[in-house]
C-alpha cells in the first residue's frame, strides 16, 4: 500500500495545456494564440534568449529519468511534473520515488508541505552511497528537511544523534519515521537559538563529540541578479552552519547545496572553503548528479566534504556524467543512451496507480508488480545495500580518492 498518492490541483487553464502537451513535450506545444498570460510570459523571455524554459509545462516521458524535482511540483508552470499518462501532475508518493525514497517513507503538513519536503530532499539512496565512502558513526543533520540526507545515512549505519530545522511540519515527517524524536525545532539564523542548539547537541554526542556534522544550509543570495556577495545576508545560514563546524568541531563535515556554488555562487563557496581551512579542515568539493547513482532523476548538486584526519572519499558513480547535466543537451554522440545504466521514470513509478488517492492518508493499493530493481527498493523488497551491490556488479564502480574529483 501507498500514501501521499496525491497530485497539486490544476486549474481549468492548467487542465487544457496538461492535455495537450505529450510526454516529452512542453509549453511549446501549444498553439501560438493559446489563451495564457503565463504562457506568453515564457514565450517572450524565451524569444529574448533568457533560456529556452524547455521543461516549463513539461510532460514526462517514460523512457528518460525525470528533470529535477524541487519544491515546485505541485504547479505545472515551473518545470516538467505533468505525469507521462495521466491528466494531472506527479503524485507526492511520484515524486517521492524519482527522489528514490522508500514507500514506508511518509510525509506530513498542510498546503503545500509535503510537495516542499519531498522536493528539497536529498534522494536517500544517493546519500546512502556518499555514506557507504565513510566509516559510520554518530551524526548531526542541521536543516534536516524531511530528512532525506539523515535517512541514506542511517541506512549505511550513521547512528543519528539530532536534526535540527525550524520547519514544524518537516520535524514532523522527520519524527513520525523513525522510532526516536531527534529533532530540534530552532531558528539556526537567531544567534540565541544557535546557541541552544549547540548546547543540546553537545549534551546528545557527550564525551566523544560530534563525528559527522552534515547539512544542507540554503542559499539564496547569488539566485538574483546582481553582484553576488559572500555577506549578502541571504547566505547567512551557510555561515551560520560553518559557526556550528568551528563550535562542534566535529570529525568530519558534509555540506549539500545547489550546484549553482560552482558558478554564480563561487565566491561563497570560497568562502566557506577558507572558513573550513582556517578552523584546520582539508576540503574536498564534487559535483554529484544524482542519475549516476542509481536515482531516477537528473539532480545536480554540490556536495563539500571535510576533515581534519580522515580520507576524503567519495562513491563513484555508475556512469560517467558529461556536462551538461541534462541528456537533450549533450553532444550528439557524447553517449549512447542505450547503453547507459540510468533508471527512467517508467523503472521508479509504472507500479504507481494512474488515479490518485482521494487524500494523503488514504492508503491505495500498487496497481502492478514491480518490474524494477528501484520499484523493489522502494516496496521494501530490497534492502539498500542490496539494490547498490546488485547494481554494481552490473557496473565497473567503487570508491576513489578526493584527488579525483576535482
Ligand atoms: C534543502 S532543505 C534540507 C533537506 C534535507 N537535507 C533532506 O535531505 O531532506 C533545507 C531546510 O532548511 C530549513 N531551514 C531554512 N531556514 C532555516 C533556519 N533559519 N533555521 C533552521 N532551519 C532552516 C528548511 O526548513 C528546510 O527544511
Amino acid at each position: 500500500m501507498i500514501y501521499d498518492h496525491i497530485a497539486g490541483r490544476l486549474s481549468l487553464l492548467d487542465r487544457q495545456i496538461v492535455d495537450v502537451v505529450p510526454p516529452g513535450g512542453n509549453w511549446r506545444d501549444l498553439p501560438q494564440d493559446f489563451p495564457s498570460k503565463r504562457i506568453e510570459q515564457i514565450r517572450r523571455t524565451a524569444a529574448d534568449g533568457q533560456g529556452s524554459r524547455s521543461t516549463y509545462y513539461g510532460r514526462l516521458r517514460w523512457d528518460r529519468p525525470s528533470y529535477t524535482i524541487s519544491t515546485y511540483f505541485s504547479r505545472p508552470g515551473n518545470g516538467c511534473y505533468i505525469h507521462p499518462w495521466a491528466s494531472r501532475l506527479i503524485t507526492v508518493r511520484e515524486a517521492a520515488r524519482l527522489q528514490a525514497f522508500p514507500d514506508r517513507y511518509r510525509f506530513f503538513g498542510r498546503g503545500r508541505d509535503r510537495f516542499v519536503q519531498v522536493g528539497n530532499a536529498v534522494p536517500p539512496l544517493l546519500a546512502y552511497q556518499l555514506a557507504r565512502a565513510l566509516e559510520p558513526g554518530p551524526l548531526v543533520d542541521l536543516f534536516s528537511g524531511a530528512g532525506g540526507l539523515s535517512l541514506g545515512f542511517e541506512l549505511a549505519g550513521f547512528e543519528l544523534k539530532a536534526a535540527v530545522d525550524h520547519d514544524k511540519a518537516a520535524n514532523e515527517t522527520f519524527r513520525r519515521n523513525r522510532d526516536k524524536d531527534l529533532t530540534l525545532g530552532l531558528n539556526l539564523a537567531d544567534a540565541a537559538q544557535l546557541d541552544n542548539a549547540i548546547h543540546e547537541i553537545r549534551l546528545r554526542a557527550g564525551d566523544d563529540g560530534v563525528y559527522l556534522l552534515a547539512g544542507g544550509p540554503p542559499c539564496q543570495g547569488f539566485s538574483t541578479a546582481g553582484p553576488c556577495r559572500a555577506d549578502d545576508h541571504r547566505n547567512r545560514l551557510v555561515f551560520a552552519f560553518l559557526a556550528a563546524v568551528g563550535r562542534l568541531s566535529p570529525e568530519i563535515v558534509l555540506i549539500e547545496n545547489v550546484a549553482a556554488l560552482m558558478w554564480r555562487g563561487r565566491p561563497i563557496l570560497r568562502e566557506m572553503l577558507r572558513m573550513l581551512s582556517n578552523d584546520g579542515y582539508e576540503s574536498s568539493v564534487a559535483l554529484i548528479h544524482a542519475e549516476g547513482y542509481g536515482v531516477p532523476q537528473l539532480r545536480r548538486r554540490l556536495f563539500v566534504l571535510a576533515s581534519r584526519a580522515h580520507a576524503l572519499r567519495w562513491a563513484r558513480p555508475w556512469r560517467r556524467i558529461i556536462e551538461p547535466s541534462y541528456l537533450d543537451h549533450q553532444p550528439a554522440g557524447a553517449c549512447d543512451e542505450n547503453r547507459l545504466p540510468v533508471f527512467t521514470v517508467r523503472d521508479a513509478i509504472s507500479d504507481l496507480p494512474l488515479d490518485e488517492a482521494p487524500s494523503p492518508e488514504d492508503a491505495v493499493a500498487y496497481a502492478d508488480e514491480p518490474t524494477s530493481e528501484l520499484q523493489r527498493w522502494a516496496r521494501g523488497e530490497l534492502s539498500a545495500a542490496d539494490f547498490v551491490t546488485v547494481r554494481l556488479s552490473q557496473s565497473q564502480s567503487g570508491l576513489f580518492a578526493a584527488s579525483e574529483s576535482r
